[in-house]
């Protein structure tokens, strides 16, 4: 078979393609960061979910280019400081008083010019020698496109720097420092979504214990229409609490980040399944009735290790019993479709799980049992639903 003709091109070298990738992780870097602050202020669930698809999504980009950068500069993967053109809009992505403004900057100039700078880099490397790079570059062009078109405001050509990734980078500089947005008050709904002190007060208590005895499993559509629409909830609190963790702790590994990253899509895929199955199956939809952010307060009112203990290691570990019980409980009955949700719910409470174990004993110093013994601890204050003495739960 004849084989296509190849010719030698030997693009940039090893050192420029460095300082292109070093460029890619500082942009991206603040990206994730503050999107998972923005995301719990976003009203609008579209945004929310498109916020935390894209933060998945960049988090992943930095752990490639990072291993990118470790084989570039072995044995480092230090991505150095940003020169002053790219510490600007940096700056000003971190200035932004609105999450309009944020949203603007973010994708009407920030990934646009990321995007621009990956189409350049793939018109000059050289193909063969630096193949890893026109793979990965491949891969995250087609994501960052995805991401301006559906954040990116509607006939946007983008603006400001021409090439990202030929900026100057100071190897010998301090790392960047990553500004923290102000603790949240509470999270934001869809304006058509009633928030109350007490939530729903529909949802009884039975649904939310972890007894075989004594646990409710919502069967009749009425009580399932509550009890889905607070799951929903549930699952965006859940989705801002992780993105929250990784936004006010910028100095944990950076797995950790990844970790929270991937818990924060998981959530907010799971509320999207709620979203689609309550007007397909259930005969409601989203704001519906009323939600409470008592027990997000509760929680979030926590510094991170307290947040893993009681969230992560106590209510997503209960939940694991309860999803399992709900969905052999509507296999029983013939509700099929319902139970499936459960069972999806459920293989990805594992790893949900599993941060709050991994981190958690990070925390203490990377002993398991100190961790147990928190995690124990906190649960004494807990009423049997897992939520704090008073605080209605609804997971
Ligand atoms: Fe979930
Ligand atoms: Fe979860």
């Amino acid at each position: 078979m004849e084989q296509p003709r190849e010719e030698l091109r030997l693009g940039y070298d090893v050192d420029e393609i460095a300082i292109r990738f070093s460029n890619y992780f500082h942009l991206l870097r603040e990206l994730v960061h503050l999107s998972c602050g923005w995301l719990a202020l976003a009203p609008q669930f579209e945004t929310k979910y498109a916020l935390g698809d894209h933060l998945h999504d960049d988090a992943r980009a930095i752990s490639k280019i990072r291993r990118r950068l470790y084989e570039l500069r072995h044995p480092s993967d230090y991505p150095g400081a940003p020169a002053e053109e790219l510490s600007a809009l940096l700056d000003r992505l971190a200035g932004a008083p609105t999450l309009a403004a944020y949203i603007e900057l973010a994708y009407g100039e920030a990934k646009p010019a990321l995007l621009r700078a990956f189409r350049i880099h793939l018109d000059h490397l050289d193909p063969v020698s630096d193949e890893p790079s026109l793979r990965l570059l491949t891969q995250l062009v087609e994501r960052q496109a995805r991401h301006v078109s559906e954040l990116g405001p509607a006939g946007m050509a983008g603006g400001g720097v021409e090439d990202l990734g030929a900026l100057p980078i100071h190897l010998k500089a301090e790392p960047r420092a990553l500004r923290l947005m102000a603790p949240l008050v509470e999270p934001a709904r869809d304006e058509f979504v009633e928030v109350t002190p007490e939530g729903d007060p529909f949802l009884a208590r039975e649904l939310y214990i972890n007894d075989p005895d004594e646990n409710h499993v919502p069967v009749e559509p009425e009580e399932q229409r509550h009890f889905f629409h607070a799951l929903m909830d549930a699952e965006l609190c859940a989705a801002e609490l992780m993105a929250r963790n990784s936004h006010e702790n910028p100095e944990m590994p950076w797995d950790f980040h990844v970790d929270m990253a991937r818990q924060t899509w998981d959530e907010m895929r799971h509320a999207k399944l709620h979203s689609l199955l309550m007007p397909k199956e259930l005969g409601c939809r989203w704001g519906d009735y009323p939600v409470g952010f008592s027990y997000f307060r509760s929680v979030y009112a926590r510094d991170l290790l307290g947040r893993l203990a009681l969230f992560n290691s106590t209510s997503e570990q209960k939940a694991m019993w309860r999803h399992s019980h709900r969905r052999k409980t509507l296999v029983e009955r013939g509700q099929k479709q319902i139970a499936q949700v459960f069972d999806y719910l459920l293989a990805d409470e594992v790893p949900h799980v599993h941060n709050g174990a991994r981190w958690g004993s990070y925390l203490c110093g990377g002993d398991e049992a100190a961790y147990k013994r928190k995690v124990r601890e906190l649960r004494e204050g807990l009423d049997e639903t897992g939520a704090p003495s008073g605080e209605p739960r609804a997971a």
